[in-house]
């Protein structure tokens, strides 16, 4: 059975689209069967891996809404490397409305991704920067969540909202929802304020903040505008081996 991930925090900019493809393909790199949902109307995970819908096309958004089609499977990357996509586009934007009038709205997701469980390891969610509908289906349907954060000084305020919506979450739809843990984005060693808020991280609240800090890395930023994972634009670089190390805690830590 798949084990369902969410890659959530409201604050655009944090580094949960970088983590959602990089992780998704270290994931992959190692021999891991991974269904990458890229739940943000901004398509950022898609673009990221080459793949660019046009309006009419089947997307995240059929998915949810569309009954009998099949799920709009993509494979973005080459074999051996077996990641699949559902992708997103700008579309899903307004579609966003309508699943407000929708039964159910909130569980859309986890009814979807429920009959694909047994076909993947790993399914993870890349959520928008918003709490919004979209999010609360990913924390919905997801086990736990995987939480970047980029060290900063309103990053804690930041977090104690999202916490609370986890904790909403809970009660309302999820009462099992875990916190998969905090990952460090774009950590600059050089700067003290980055390791000051960690420690507050770890003096304040209980869950696990990961070992593997995710450097700033030019090549992270670059390699979405030539639609590839870190490890196939540049296998050597920082960043890449950063999410490699990221996948191997994951894969030690997180067996369901
Ligand atoms: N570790 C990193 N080093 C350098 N640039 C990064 C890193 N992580 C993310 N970025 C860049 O920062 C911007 C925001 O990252 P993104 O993953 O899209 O955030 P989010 O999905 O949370 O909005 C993007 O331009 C991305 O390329
Ligand atoms: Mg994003």
């Amino acid at each position: 059975m798949a084990q369902v991930i969410a890659i959530a925090n409201q604050k655009g900019g944090v580094g949960k689209t970088t983590t959602a493809v990089n992780l998704s393909a270290s994931l992959a790199r190692m021999h891991q069967r991974v269904l990458l949902i890229d739940c943000d109307p901004q398509g950022n995970a898609s673009s990221g891996l080459g793949v660019r819908l046009q309006p009419d096309d089947p997307s995240f958004y059929t998915f949810l809404t569309d009954d009998g089609a099949p799920p709009p499977f993509h494979k973005p990357l080459p074999p051996p490397l077996d990641l699949t996509l559902i992708p997103s586009c700008a579309t899903l934007a307004a579609a966003e409305w309508d699943l407000f009038s929708r039964d159910h709205a909130e569980t859309l997701l986890s009814r979807k991704i429920h009959p694909l469980k047994d076909r993947f390891t790993h399914i993870l969610l890349d959520c928008p920067p918003s709490l919004g509908l979209l999010t609360v289906n990913g924390l919905t349907a997801a086990q736990s969540v995987l939480i970047p954060l980029q060290c900063e000084y309103y990053a804690l305020e930041g977090l104690t909202l999202l916490l609370d919506t986890i904790r909403k979450i809970r009660m309302r739809f999820n009462p099992d929802l875990a916190i998969e843990g905090i990952l460090v984005t774009m950590f600059d060693r050089r700067n003290n304020l980055a390791h000051q808020v960690v420690n507050e991280i770890r003096k304040h609240l209980q869950f696990r903040v990961f070992e593997t800090f995710i450097p700033r890395n030019v090549r992270l930023s670059e390699s979405p505008s030539h639609g590839l994972p870190a490890l196939l634009y540049d296998p050597g670089c920082a960043g890449a081996k950063a999410y490699l190390s990221l996948a191997s805690e994951i894969l030690t830590n997180g067996g369901t």
